[in-house]
């Protein structure tokens, strides 16, 4: 049996844990977690556990991940009950990879526990399928923060034309550079585009406009929480959404 578990702790919501994941928290000795991890999540492991805030943030200078990688297996190596936090799901940007490599290296045994990722909790939040058929029969994760700040390089063309949802994480403050290059790419400045704050938490927030428009309201809004962004036919309210489903079901 493992001993240590990366742990998915989801958007905000304790209530939103995995049964699993709020067992093997409440048996933890040490909890490792992140900044985004919610507090009452972190309370639930006992009075006696070792809690460490690791406070990873997106975008963080990789040294600061190196360091979490060599205290969760100088961790696991004790043979204590390890439990790594971290928000959302563990292996949606959620630099699992680096974690479990370093536990791999060193002959530690894991489990991961996945967890409620942001972009369906913000879906939750909105009552809007992030599929539909004749709609958006595609899902698309993207990270609106690249490794060295800025942008990433993404392929702006082919996700336009994709049709798809598309779903940006860490993109509260790239919003207006993500935006341009849409509309560059081809995307209506009409297509309908919504930002979510704190998805599923007290302080959500919920900006509903377009790719040309949402940009401008992000800004205004001046969020404090993070922000997921939702793209596409999909986010269109329930009554335009009607319209674009008459229009796919006679094949328009
Ligand atoms: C480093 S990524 C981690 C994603 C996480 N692993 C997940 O599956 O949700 C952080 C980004 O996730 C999104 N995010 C996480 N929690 C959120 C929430 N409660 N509401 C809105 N967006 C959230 C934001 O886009 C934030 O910038």
């Amino acid at each position: 049996m493992p001993r240590v578990f990366l742990v998915g702790a989801g958007p905000g919501d304790p209530d939103l844990l995995t049964v699993k994941a709020a067992r093997v928290i409440a048996a933890a000795d040490v909890v490792l977690y992140d900044s985004l991890v919610d507090p009452r999540v972190v309370a639930m492991s006992r009075a006696g556990a070792r809690r460490i805030d690791v406070g990873k943030r997106c975008g963080r200078h990789s040294a600061s991940q190196a360091e979490i990688c060599r205290l969760l297996v100088a961790q696991g190596r004790t043979g204590a009950l390890v439990v790594r936090l971290k928000g959302g799901d563990p292996m949606v940007f959620g630099r699992a990879t680096e974690e479990m490599g370093a536990l791999r290296a060193a002959g530690i045994d894991f489990e991961v526990i996945p967890g409620v990722t942001a972009a369906t909790a913000a879906a939750a939040a909105l009552h809007c399928s992030l599929t539909r058929r004749g709609v958006a029969r595609s899902l698309h994760f993207l990270a609106g923060h690249g490794a060295q700040s800025g942008l990433p390089a993404h392929d702006w063309v082919s996700l336009t034309k994709s049709g798809g949802t598309l779903v940006v994480y860490m993109g509260g403050q790239t919003l207006p550079g993500l935006a341009s290059h849409f509309i560059e790419a081809g995307m209506a400045p009409e297509m309908p585009a919504v930002a979510v704050e704190s998805a599923s938490l007290e302080g959500q927030r919920i900006l509903r406009g377009t790719i040309g428009s949402l940009p401008g309201q992000v800004v205004g809004a001046k969020a404090v929480g993070p922000v997921i962004v939702l793209i596409g036919e999909a986010l269109a309210e329930p009554d335009e959404l009607d319209d674009l489903l008459l229009r796919a079901e006679a094949g328009g």
